[in-house]
């Protein structure tokens, strides 16, 4: 196959605007502060950025509660700043994908002031109303223990309206076509404006049927009609959907023909890397790569450790999300909704060998990594902000006032400022200088995760280590192969690989001048120290960078 096919193997790197960079001193982030990072951006090595939802909002889910979707909201900026920035990415090489958040609005958006206010209104169907309350308007809520519902009665309209999240985002009647033909006029609007896709949120959800009373039934065809639209109007455009489903399920996402969406988040895949993570043990994680490996030729996995949401461990056993909270996010004012954890990643995990373990996996796992800003530098959390707002500080660039982030004496979220994570000690400037910094470290693994397309291409095969805590991935492709070993526990471990290949002989590390040959039994003994990690290329150093052509 030819290897145009750029989401199989690129570096996405998500950025809320808000957040990143506020070049004209109102405490918001901007898309011209973004510009101004995309050298930043692209010295790390991503090539692709995602940005969250940075349209019109009253902001009450951080931008996930649209007003309008053909804007830029004046905080972030104009449309002018934002066609200027998706230019100043291309210059780079660099590629942008958006949210699409269709699943509901904001209750402010003029469609629902208009349904809300007449019946006969063409906006009234674009909702989902019912006249009676819903027997089951308390079953399924998103955000429990914050939400207590999932129908809400509108004094004005006097029905029940649905709403899969909060209260004040009502769910639209995808089903409707006129809703229909207004979502592809918005991918339409933003694929001409630049951009290389979407980030598709809440699948699942956008596309079930919620007739009240009927049983839930997903409409998957949608996604196909969605796919024939955005490929006719751009040909490497792409759907990275959000869909937290078991792995039976993956398929109907994907598609069978893989016509659906192109790439999904690997959610299934996160959550075992997790449960390895506090328990030591790699089996449980080996057997979801084992049931999350088999999509279609043209699909990709999304890997990601953390995102903007709680870390869900919703697919976990009981006794397996037990452990993890205790490892992980033991007070309680660390979960969230029963089944998460609302941390950063470096003061979840505790210390940079641990931290290192876990961006190596993610890397080295069958997928397309997807990175969070800030976790390049170790970033913190500050467990004082409400819900997820925890994970969702401004990026800590420098030591001077507001983490660098602002001028303004008040931001949209508080910077960090006290204790061990504070920006005076964790951020860009410092660590830039620091050769031994995360960020240094981050920027190394990220060229050689670039320099191992086998990853995104290839075919992974899980080898026996004849140790309970070490993962060890071979993957082939084009006539390379690449082997990667990862140790979950904090021990030393001594394991025997039967590498398996006609150049097994000989192992090159590719993080460290150093290589393992293999003894008279054809096996190689590698001793892994405590938390240790190995990326090898098989066979001999000229597979380096000589990978061969078709
Ligand atoms: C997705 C987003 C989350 C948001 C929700 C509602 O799950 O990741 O942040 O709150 O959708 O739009």
């Amino acid at each position: 196959m030819i290897d145009d096919l750029w989401y199989k193997n690129a570096i996405i790197y998500s950025v809320n605007v808000g957040t990143f960079m506020d070049s004209n001193g109102d405490g918001v982030g901007d898309f011209e502060g973004l510009s101004r990072c995309l050298d930043y951006l692209s010295g790390l090595g991503v090539t692709c950025i995602w940005l969250q939802p940075f349209q019109p909002s009253p902001y009450r889910d951080a931008g996930y509660d649209i007003t309008d979707y053909y804007g830029v909201d004046p905080r972030h900026g104009s449309s002018g700043d934002f066609v200027d920035f998706t230019n100043q990415a291309k210059q780079r090489g660099l590629r942008i994908i958006i949210d699409l958040v269709l699943n509901h609005t904001s209750d402010q958006h003029p469609w629902f002031q208009a349904a809300r206010a007449d019946r006969k209104s063409k906006y009234r169907d674009w909702y989902v109303w019912s006249k009676k309350r819903p027997a089951d308007y308390r079953k399924g809520v998103v955000f429990p223990g914050v939400q207590q519902s999932i129908w809400s009665y509108d004094k004005i309209a006097r029905e029940w309206y649905y709403h899969r999240f909060y209260e004040f985002q009502p769910d639209l009647n995808t089903e409707n076509p006129e809703v229909q033909t207004e979502i592809q006029r918005i991918m339409g609007y933003w694929l001409e404006l630049g951009v290389s896709g979407f980030r598709v949120d809440a699948v699942p959800f956008m596309i079930e049927s919620r007739m009240p009373g009927k049983k839930r039934v997903l409409n998957y065809e949608y996604l196909t009609r969605l796919r024939n639209f955005l490929q006719w109007r751009e040909g490497d455009a792409i759907l990275l959907g959000e869909a937290n489903v078991v792995p039976a399920e993956d398929k109907d996402f994907f598609g069978d023909e893989g016509d659906r969406m192109h790439m999904l988040f690997n959610f299934y895949v996160n959550q075992h890397m997790f449960y390895a993570l506090a328990s030591g043990d790699a089996e449980p994680v080996a057997k979801a790569i084992r049931a999350t490996q088999k999509i279609p030729e043209f699909a990709q996995w999304a890997s990601f450790l953390r995102n903007h949401d709680e870390l869900d461990l919703g697919r976990l056993t009981d006794k397996q999300r037990r452990l993890v909270f205790s490892k992980f996010g033991s007070e309680k004012q660390m979960q969230l909704y029963g089944r998460g954890i609302r941390r950063r990643l470096a003061p979840m995990l505790g210390g940079r060998p641990q931290l290192e373990l876990a961006y190596s996996l993610m890397l080295s796992v069958p997928g397309t990594p997807v990175l969070r800003y800030g976790d390049e530098i170790g970033m913190g959390d500050d467990l004082e902000l409400k819900e997820r707002g925890a994970v969702r500080t401004p990026m800590q660039w420098s030591d001077e006032p507001q983490a660098g982030f602002s001028t303004a004496p008040k931001t949209i979220l508080p910077v960090i400022d006290e204790g061990v994570w504070s920006y005076n000690l964790i951020n860009v400037a410092a660590q830039r200088c620091d050769p031994n910094s995360m960020l240094n470290w981050t920027e190394r693994m990220i060229r050689f995760r670039k320099e191992c397309p086998e990853v995104g291409w290839g075919t992974c095969t899980i080898l026996k280590t004849g140790s309970p805590s070490v993962l060890a991935l071979r993957y082939d492709w084009r006539n390379n192969s690449l082997l990667t070993l990862h140790n979950f526990d904090d021990k030393p471990t001594s394991i025997l690989l039967d590498v398996g290949v006609k150049e097994g002989d000989r192992l090159v590390n590719l993080l460290v001048r150093d290589e393992s040959r293999a003894g008279s039994n054809g096996k190689h003994t590698i001793v892994l120290e405590g938390y240790g990690y190995r990326w090898f290329r098989v066979g001999g150093l000229n597979y380096i960078l000589n990978r061969e052509k078709y």
